[in-house]
């Protein structure tokens, strides 16, 4: 079973932006510590980050066959990206929406998301440990079904 992590703009930068709200870890970091956790849950990870929503899609439209679920940060393109929500739905996958910040409790154009609904959960304001809950919830989920 492979789970793919997608993160999008600027989330190459964590470790140095806005620490307050991001925490100080690098995505390196939170990689490491994913693959960690993938290995206890005995699942494959794959990673794809970038600043650019069509990429994103690019990345999505390839995704092998082997790829049964999505975790996604999908930075400010959250907010706004139809293009990366119709490329999620077209993966026909399971998906999970992580937030590193708690986008409900900053500013309003950040509380929505156009990706929430196409998603089965949104994990927002529990740092790094979001992405583990999220692969934790999706190889659990994946292998009841
Ligand atoms: C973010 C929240 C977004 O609003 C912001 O644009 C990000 C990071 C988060 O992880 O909290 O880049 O997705």
């Amino acid at each position: 079973m492979k789970i793919v992590i997608l993160n999008g703009p600027n989330l190459n930068m964590l470790g140095r932006r806005e620490q307050s709200y991001y925490g100080v870890k690098t995505l390196a970091d939170i990689e490491e510590l994913v693959v960690e956790k993938a290995r206890d849950l005995e699942v494959e990870t794959e990673f794809y980050q970038s600043n650019h929503e069509g990429a994103l899609v690019d990345y999505l439209q390839a995704l092998t066959p082997d790829v049964e679920g999505i975790v996604v940060n999908a930075g400010a393109i959250t907010h706004y990206g139809v293009s990366l929500r119709d490329a999620l739905i077209d993966s026909r996958l399971p998906i999970v929406e992580v937030h590193l910040s708690n986008i409900h409790a900053r500013e309003e154009f950040r509380r929505h998301s156009v990706i929430a609904d196409v998603a089965q959960g949104q994990i927002a304001g529990l740092g790094w440990q979001g992405y583990l809950f999220a692969l934790e919830y999706l190889s659990t989920h994946l292998k009841q079904l």
